[in-house]
Order: structure tokens, then C-alpha cells, then sequence
């Protein structure tokens, strides 16, 4: 019987019928005859456990689901292809950034961060834009978010920050209808948060389709040339289609009307031939440079202004094509920020190097076996030459060679298949050579303290509509917590931003005083230089203008 299975575009097995072979077959490949009537004693005779048919259907439904993901649960992935326009030899050695035309195969997967797989595309959630780029040197993944900030400094942080904003554990709803107080409890502890809160109350976090969305690597990482030379670099995708957001009542209604409204605009778009397209570009900065800012830029809660440092297109990203199987590949694909080539390098950033260690280790429980990487959608289409060997669902194995190093095999007198891989010091991965001392301690620099600066910048950086609907969001949100110290701090916080956004959320809330300010290190209004305008915020191309209000709704 021939085999039914082919390869998905993601490489993964895929069954579609051929010819007019279609005789139904058990796992095993056993033709069946009957999948319909279980085998029992007599037509009202008791079910027979022997119906080996039966059991296998049953045994493998029992077993279709896998967890979902502890965060981003609810993706959606698009195969595409990454074209470097500008070669940067001078800043990486990495031949994706080295080689102009080449196209370098991608799956990107979007997602919402907080709802589980069945939440609506809507809510008001940072989206994940999480790129695998499958290159000639291994798997390089941009793992990012449509937000350039994060919510914490230090990866240590994380659960509690999720736990707080996911649904509460005892009863598995947040406290309250759409805001919690756990949420606002957790941020207005957190002044480290508070860029990050202005960025989400503002309207990119209801984004009227994935394709409208900006895209960050958020953290600093490292550039390293062939010559070993050290660039700080910041990534950023930009839409071809602009930057366009819905407004809050449309949001509610479109998830009222289509949960799966942005997965579907996607598919669409690319089944009708319309392929979404961004722009990489970079923020190239050295670190005596790096120096001069008033901020860490080892600090994922700032970002570097556009205006001190430009950022620099060079390639593009094409989406176009969609998946043939949402499991064996939206599912299945494992997103890791160690995944990195040589030329590109991580920083000391404290989040990052957190998430370095998140990724793997949940991957391994999510899908199962160290061997994810032989599911096609995560292998390399590199080739792929180790030491490793067995474990669950391994597909290969050293064959015919050394399966251990050092080995005495590859000498003159034997062919180099027998000995295996070498490591090669020119060609391999190398850490960049930081200088790494200091004191082992839990105490953050000074250099991450100032908390409102970049708050107050990109609020300030915003039209006068924007702003309207930033004080909206908040008096919403907050209005939904249900203790009053919360929302009092919240406001509190926000004075150091902006006094009036600050009186405008206290008038909403109904708050009869403005509550005092929460003691800070640095007071922005106060204590801090006018800083430079952050035009950066809002020049997507298209921006926020093009946006078209009520077009969902019918
Ligand atoms: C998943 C982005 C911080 C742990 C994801 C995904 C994205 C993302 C885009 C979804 C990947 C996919 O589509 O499969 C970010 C960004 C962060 C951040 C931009 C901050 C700058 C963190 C931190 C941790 C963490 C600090 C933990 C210390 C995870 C985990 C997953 C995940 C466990 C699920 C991975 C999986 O099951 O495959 N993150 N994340 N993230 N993130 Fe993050």
C-alpha cells in the first residue's frame, strides 16, 4: 500500500489522499474494515476490549492535546522569507547579514501574551512577532513583541509578573471583568513597569491586524565581525503596510463577532496573494556609546531614541505562505532567544540571559523530548552534525562514525566520515570576549533606577487623540480593580508622568483627591533635564492617522 503521508511546507508529515487508493488504515497501517461499530458479543452484547481498531482511535484522541504555552499560548505562524538588501560585514560575520539577495527561509508566529489558546484576538495584550530564520549557519530566532519596552528588568521577576495578569488560581477568572487587581496590585508595586504600562494602555496593543503591527527584539544584543569587533545592536520591524490600531469599542465587538478575527485577516491575506512585508532594521551602537546615555542600555524596560541613534534598514521579511498543518507547526515550533549564529552575540541584559534559560527548559516539558529539534518545523535547514544520540522520538542517529569525541578515527589512513564532526575555532560560534568581574551580588545598578523618564517621553510623544486614549484605557482598566489603595497608587505613579493624565485618570476613577505621589528615586518633572522628544513613538510609516475607524463593524 503506497504511503498517504506527505510533506507539509513545514516539512512535516502531512496525509492527503492519492489516486484512488483510499482504503482507510489503522497507525500500524492495518486496512480496516469498519471504524464506525465497536467490536461487542452480539449486536446488544457487551463492548469486547479486544478491538484492537477501537482502542487505537481512542488511545490516540486521549492523547492529541500537549500543553499549551505557559505564556503566548494563542499564536498564529506564516511561513516567509527574509531578503538582506544591505550587507553589515563591518559590524557581523553572520551570513544572513552578509550575502545581499539571499533569501533565508522564516516562520514567524504572532500571539497575544496573557489569554489561553481559545482567547479572543483582541484583547488588549502585548502580540508576540517571534521570527525563526532558518539560516546557512543554524536557526537564528528574533524572539520579540510588538512593544519595544518590557514590563521587569530582571527574569527573576517573570513568574510573579504572570502570575499576576494571568486568570487567578483558585477560581480560574481574573477578580474582575477585564482588568484585575492582581495585575494593577503587581504593576504599582513595580515603578520599574511603568514605561511599559504607558506603551500598552496606548492603542498598539488592540492592533487592527498582525500586519499592521511594528515588531522589536527588544533587548540589546551584540554584533560581532569577522575581526571580533563588538557593536551593540537593537532590532526593530517595520510594516510596509503601516501602523494601524481599532479603538476600544470596536475591539470589544470584533471579539464579540470574530475571536479568531486577526488569525483570519492573516490567512486571507495571504491565500489572496496580498503577502504582508516588513523592514528590518537596526540601532548599531558601540559601547563607549553606549555610555553616554542616561539610561542602561542593558535595561529592556528603555529604548534608544531613534534620534540619537537612527535606525538602518537592511532586508526585508515576506510572508507567503501559510501553514498546511496549525499542530506540526504553529503548535509545534520552539521559539528560544539562545538560538543565535555566529555574528550576533547576547548582552548582559538580565532579562535576556533569564530567558535563555525559560525557553528550552519549557520546551522540553511542552513538547516532550530534547529531540524537538528533529520535529521539521524546529530542524535546521543547515546540515546538522553532532555527537547527540537517542532519547524520545529521535529521528536520527550517528551512523557509520565515532559517536563520542575525542576518537582516533579520522586519521590519514580512514576516510573523515568514520571520525565524525570536528569543532572549528574559525568557523564556530565564539563568545564575544567580554570582560566578565565583579562582586556576586542582588543589588541592580544605579543606571536602571530612573523609572518615568522614558514613561513620561513616550506619553508626552503622543497626539492629543492618542493621549485621550491612553487616560480612557486607564480609567477602564482601573476602574475594573476593586480595591481603591490600587488605584490610588496607580494614580500616584502617574503623576510622575504626567499631571495631567494624572488628574484626568483620578477625575474618571471618581477620586475626590489626587493621591500623593509614590516615593521615587527620579522624578522626571522634577528632578530630571528636558530629554529629547521621542518622535520615534509614533513614526511607523502610515502611523496612527491612516487608521480606519468602524470599517469591522457591520
Ligand atoms: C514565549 C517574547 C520575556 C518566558 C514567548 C513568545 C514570545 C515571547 C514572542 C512566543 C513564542 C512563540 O510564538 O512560540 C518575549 C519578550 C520578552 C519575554 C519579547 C521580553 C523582552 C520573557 C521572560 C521569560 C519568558 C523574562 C522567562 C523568564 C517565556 C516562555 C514562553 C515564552 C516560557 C513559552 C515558550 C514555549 O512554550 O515555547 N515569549 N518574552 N519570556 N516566553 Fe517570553
Amino acid at each position: 500500500m503506497p504511503n498517504e503521508f506527505e510533506l507539509s511546507k513545514g516539512g512535516a508529515n502531512h496525509q492527503k489522499p492519492k489516486g484512488d487508493d483510499d482504503i482507510m488504515t489503522t497507525a500500524q497501517g492495518h486496512p480496516v474494515a469498519d471504524d464506525q461499530n465497536w467490536l461487542s458479543a452480539g449486536p446488544r452484547g457487551a463492548q469486547l476490549l479486544e478491538d484492537h481498531i477501537a482502542r487505537e482511535k481512542i488511545f490516540h484522541f486521549d492523547h492529541e492535546r500537549i500543553p499549551e504555552r505557559v505564556v503566548h499560548a494563542r499564536g498564529y505562524g506564516v511561513h516567509g522569507h527574509f531578503e538582506l538588501k544591505k550587507a553589515i560585514p563591518e559590524y557581523s560575520r553572520a551570513a544572513i547579514f552578509n550575502e545581499v539577495g539571499e533569501k533565508t527561509p522564516t516562520f514567524t508566529r504572532f500571539s497575544t501574551v496573557a489569554g489561553n489558546k481559545g482567547s479572543p484576538d483582541l484583547a488588549r495584550d502585548v502580540r508576540g512577532f517571534a521570527t525563526k530564520f532558518y539560516t546557512k549557519e543554524g536557526n537564528w530566532d528574533l524572539v520579540g513583541n510588538n512593544i519595544p519596552v518590557f514590563f521587569i528588568q530582571d527574569a527573576i521577576k517573570f513568574p510573579d509578573l504572570i502570575h499576576a495578569a494571568k486568570p487567578a488560581p483558585d477560581r480560574g477568572f481574573p477578580q474582575a471583568q477585564t482588568a484585575h487587581d492582581n495585575f494593577w496590585d503587581f504593576v504599582s508595586l513595580s515603578p520599574e513597569s511603568m514605561n511599559m504600562i504607558m506603551w500598552i494602555m496606548s492603542d498598539r496593543t488592540i492592533p487592527r491586524s498582525f500586519r499592521f503591527m511594528e515588531g522589536f527584539g527588544v533587548h540589546t544584543f551584540r554584533l560581532v565581525s569577522e575581526k571580533g569587533e563588538s557593536h551593540f545592536v537593537k532590532f526593530h520591524w517595520k510594516p510596509k503596510l503601516g501602523l494601524q490600531s481599532v479603538v476600544w469599542n470596536e475591539a470589544l465587538k470584533v471579539n464579540g463577532m470574530d475571536p479568531d478575527f486577526h488569525r483570519r485577516d492573516m490567512w486571507d491575506a495571504i491565500e489572496a496573494g496580498d503577502f504582508p512585508q516588513w523592514d528590518l532594521g537596526i540601532q548599531v551602537f558601540d559601547e563607549n556609546f553606549a555610555e553616554q546615555f542616561e539610561f542602561d542600555v542593558l535595561d529592556a524596560t528603555k529604548i534608544i531614541p531613534e534620534e540619537r541613534v537612527p535606525v538602518e534598514i537592511i532586508g526585508t521579511l515576506t510572508l507567503d505562505a501559510n501553514v498546511d498543518n496549525f499542530f506540526a507547526e504553529t503548535e509545534q515550533v520552539a521559539f528560544c532567544t539562545q538560538n543565535i549564529v555566529p555574528g550576533i552575540d547576547h548582552s548582559d541584559d538580565p532579562l535576556l540571559q533569564g530567558r535563555n534559560f525559560s525557553y528550552l527548559d519549557t520546551q522540553l516539558k511542552r513538547l516532550g523530548s530534547p529531540n524537538f529539534t528533529h520535529i521539521p518545523i524546529n530542524a535546521p535547514k543547515c546540515p546538522v552534525r553532532h555527537f547527540q544520540q537517542d532519547g524520545h522520538m529521535a529521528m536520527t542517529n550517528p551512523k557509520g562514525r565515532a559517536n563520542y569525541e575525542p576518537n582516533s578515527w579520522g586519521d590519514t589512513n580512514n576516510p573523515i566520515e568514520q571520525r565524525g564532526p570536528r569543532a572549528c575555532p574559525t568557523r564556530g560560534f565564539e563568545s564575544y570576549r567580554a570582560e566578565v568581574s565583579g562582586p556576586k551580588m542582588r543589588t541592580r545598578s544605579e543606571t536602571f533606577a530612573d523609572h518615568y523618564s522614558q514613561a513620561r517621553q513616550f506619553y508626552i510623544s503622543q497626539t492629543p487623540v492618542e493621549q485621550t486614549h491612553m487616560a480612557n484605557a486607564l480609567t477602564f482598566e482601573l476602574s475594573k480593580c476593586d480595591r481603591a489603595d490600587i488605584r490610588e497608587r496607580m494614580v500616584g505613579h502617574l503623576r510622575h508622568i504626567d499631571e495631567g493624565l494624572a488628574q484626568e485618570v483620578a477625575d474618571g476613577l471618581g477620586l475626590l483627591e489626587l493621591p500623593d505621589k509614590v516615593p521615587a528615586a527620579r522624578d522626571p518633572i522634577t528632578d530630571l533635564p528636558e530629554s529629547p522628544a521621542l518622535s520615534i513613538i509614533r513614526n511607523g510609516p502610515g502611523s496612527f492617522r491612516g487608521r480606519k475607524l468602524g470599517i469591522y463593524i457591520a
